[in-house]
């Protein structure tokens, strides 16, 4: 589908590769101010008449897992919903695509510059070719073909489609610089260690880093595409961080190693036994008084259904989030306020 034709560095946006073609770039920009448009402009309508309808049908959404089949039903009924669910859906396949074809019109070389800067610094990378990976973290998450771990050049994809699932807000990492700027630190003032879990391409864990710059700070994710070109793309900013292939339910670091550990939208993709392994490693690994900050959706609590109701649920069932209705269920921040600090970015 790709029209790229120009086999040219382009250079970089912010600290995003250009795409190869300028012709794929506009198309790709189009794309994402058409979507953020239609969200922006229509969510509230639609979660409105979503809930409504939802009422009409005597379905009750609140703090239940098991409804998004019915909620799937009720939009397939409901014209309006239907097609406001489908154009979403559709930009989203549409931007991916154009993304994955034109970057792919240069793979060799991306190929060849990852396994370059394996053996470069700042920074180390560490990944395992063998590593055994769980069956769970091989699905189609946001509909990105091969999902996270399944093709070597997924980082990449992923960081260029960041513009795009960040509502447009995120050129030159600037919605993770605002996360590092809202991030706890311990009340002790001692910040050593950073560790971020599910750190992807490494935004957070390198605005983290810019903050605090004498801190040791790592970044680990289960997939090795994600850590070799989040290790490639810190190079690129000089930024001496440690990524490494690393699942966030089996940490290999000591335990009380962290003075502030943090997992940004990490949460609602992970099944709900690894969730709760995950926040009892999180806490295993960080020190006493450290802090542990948790960005994700909003879970349930007694004040409000979890992820925004019915639109909520409705992206988990049709924008490939299979497991957020499991976290977003399970009244994380009631339950967890003891221990750290937990915020709700989206809803
Ligand atoms: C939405 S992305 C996280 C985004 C990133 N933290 C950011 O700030 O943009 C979710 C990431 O979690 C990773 N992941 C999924 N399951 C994991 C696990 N069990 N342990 C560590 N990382 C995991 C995926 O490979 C993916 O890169």
């Amino acid at each position: 589908m790709t029209q790229s034709n120009y086999f040219v560095d382009r250079g970089m946006n912010g600290n995003t590769p250009a795409l190869p073609s300028r012709a794929d770039e506009s198309f790709v920009d189009y794309v994402c101010e058409a979507r953020n448009t239609l969200l922006h402009a229509r969510w509230k309508q639609m979660g409105d008449h979503g809930n409504e309808t939802l009422k009409k049908h005597d379905i009750k959404i609140e703090h239940s897992a098991d409804c998004v089949e019915q909620v799937r039903d009720v939009i397939a009924g409901d014209m309006e919903l239907a097609s406001f669910m489908r154009i979403k859906r559709s930009y989203q396949e549409i931007y991916k695509d154009r993304i994955i074809g034109s970057i792919n019109t240069q793979r060799d070389d991306w190929l060849r510059k990852l396994d370059e800067a394996e053996t470069t610094g700042p920074g180390s990378l560490t990944y395992d070719p063998d590593f055994p990976m769980p069956d769970y973290a091989k699905v189609q998450i946001h509909i990105q073909p091969r999902g996270y771990v399944g093709d070597d050049l997924a980082g990449l994809y992923y960081d260029c489609g960041t513009q795009i699932f960040f509502g447009g807000n995120n050129a030159g990492d600037a919605w993770h610089r605002e996360l590092a700027e809202r991030t706890a630190l311990p009340e002790d003032g001692k910040v050593d260690r950073i560790l971020e879990i599910g750190c992807s391409v490494g935004q957070l864990a390198c605005e983290l880093k810019k903050r605090n710059t004498d801190a040791e700070v790592w970044a680990t994710d289960i997939s090795a595409p994600m850590v070799r070109y989040g290790h490639w793309r810190a190079i690129q900013q000089d930024l001496d961080v440690n990524f490494a292939q690393m699942a966030s339910e089996a940490l290999e670091f000591p335990d009380n190693h962290f003075d502030l550990v943090t997992a940004h939208i990490l949460f609602h993709e992970i099944p709900r036994p690894v969730i709760e392994k995950t926040l009892a490693e999180a806490l295993r690994v960080l020190r006493p008084g450290g802090t542990f900050v948790l960005w994700d959706f909003s879970s349930a609590s007694d004040e409000k259904p979890g992820y925004g109701g019915f639109l909520g649920l409705m992206d988990s069932a049709d924008n490939g989030e299979p497991y957020a209705p499991g976290f977003v269920t399970m009244e994380v921040e009631k339950n967890h306020r003891g221990y750290g600090l937990c915020y709700s970015v989206y809803w």
